[in-house]
């Protein structure tokens, strides 16, 4: 079950041109190109005629061309020519879907046009704030969004499986607090005076030991940011700290894969393109263990698909973020009837 009304990631910007390409929304197949003016468009990727994709097809103008027996659409979905057929054809057409480009990726709603509403972007303005600097890219993982949600939302595992990047040994003693604001929940963690992760001590060159603080916010339906500041314990008034974003958008491509947008920003050493590389590497490696464990995971959940889970003390704000979207979903549903 999906939370219609809302905005997902459907694509970075670099990668919608003048040549359409096809991509699973939410188990819906979606045609993505551009208009003359740059413009990006998204329609229902199943031509009205007998079902061809229209990715498969081309571009005239700003309209698209079906490659099977040339029904052409406008950029709003509508149906605007039929081969052999004089009259502009009526009420016919593809689903056309509301669009913004923000920040180097194209957000698509994906319920009623009329409900939209742009505030719902999440405040990821980091991904081009010229006082920010990263990488990232997209990965496809073989399990529900969900199940990245909440790898994200219980970063105790880090200590298990990311021995080599983001491990903090003590993270597990250190307890959660979960707030909920306005239809976000924060999770927080401050852990002081531990030894520094290896991809920490790398990028803050820390031997000592540090203040490790984890600011996780989730807006629904799918997005988590993380925000972690490491300072050094013992001298945290000289300002030397390491301060980094990780924005992830897990928008579902279907009810077991998932597209997870990702992108690690930080607001230090702003032109070192070494450390640019050295900490989208580092974060690569660590989605790629995330990756491994959580499809997986998908696999067993999959054997036991109506069992509950045994919940534990980090769980905290898994729990408190499937209240926020049973809610969320169930009034959606409501609306609807
Ligand atoms: S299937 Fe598209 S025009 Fe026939
Ligand atoms: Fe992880």
């Amino acid at each position: 079950m999906y939370l219609n009304n809302a905005w997902y990631v459907g694509a970075w910007s670099s990668e919608v041109n003048r040549k359409p390409f096809q991509r699973f929304m939410l188990d819906k197949p979606l045609v993505f190109y551009r208009k003359e003016n740059g413009e990006p468009v998204a329609l229902d990727d199943r031509c009205c005629h007998r079902f061809a994709p229209l990715s498969a097809g081309w571009l005239d103008g700003d309209n698209i061309v079906c490659g099977y027996h040339g029904f052409t659409y406008s950029p709003s979905g509508a149906c605007v020519s039929i081969p052999g057929v004089e009259k502009k054809p009526k009420k016919i057409g593809v689903m056309g879907y509301p669009v913004i480009e923000k920040w180097g990726w194209i957000w698509v709603w994906m319920g009623n046009a009329e409900a939209v509403d742009e505030t719902k972007i999440p405040d990821f303005h980091y991904l081009q704030d010229p006082a920010w600097t990263g990488h990232g890219e997209t990965l496809n993982l073989k399990s529900n969004y969900d199940l990245v949600v909440e790898n994200l939302l219980d970063l105790t595992h880090a200590k298990y499986v990311h021995k080599t990047t983001l491990a903090t040994n003590d993270v597990t003693e250190f307890p959660l607090t979960i707030t909920e604001q306005e239809d976000t929940i924060i999770v927080e963690r401050m852990m002081r005076g531990i030894k520094a992760s290896p991809l920490f001590a790398h990028a803050g060159n820390f031997t000592e030991p540090v203040d490790h603080r984890q600011h996780i916010v989730f807006t629904p339906p799918c997005y988590i940011s993380i925000n972690t500041t490491v300072v050094s314990a013992a001298n945290s008034m000289e300002n030397k700290s390491a301060d980094i974003r990780i924005l992830n958008a897990l928008t579902p491509e279907t009810s077991t894969t998932t597209n997870y947008f990702w992108n690690l920003v930080r607001c230090f050493a702003l032109d070192d393109e070494d450390m640019t590389k050295f900490l989208y590497e580092g974060n690569k490696f660590a989605f790629s263990e995330d990756q491994e464990i959580i499809e997986k995971q998908q696999q067993m959940w999959n054997t036991v698909p109506n069992a509950k889970p045994v919940p534990f003390p980090h769980d905290k704000g898994i729990i408190q973020k499937g209240k926020l979207m049973e809610r969320l979903i169930s009034s959606e549903k409501c609306n609807y009837n």
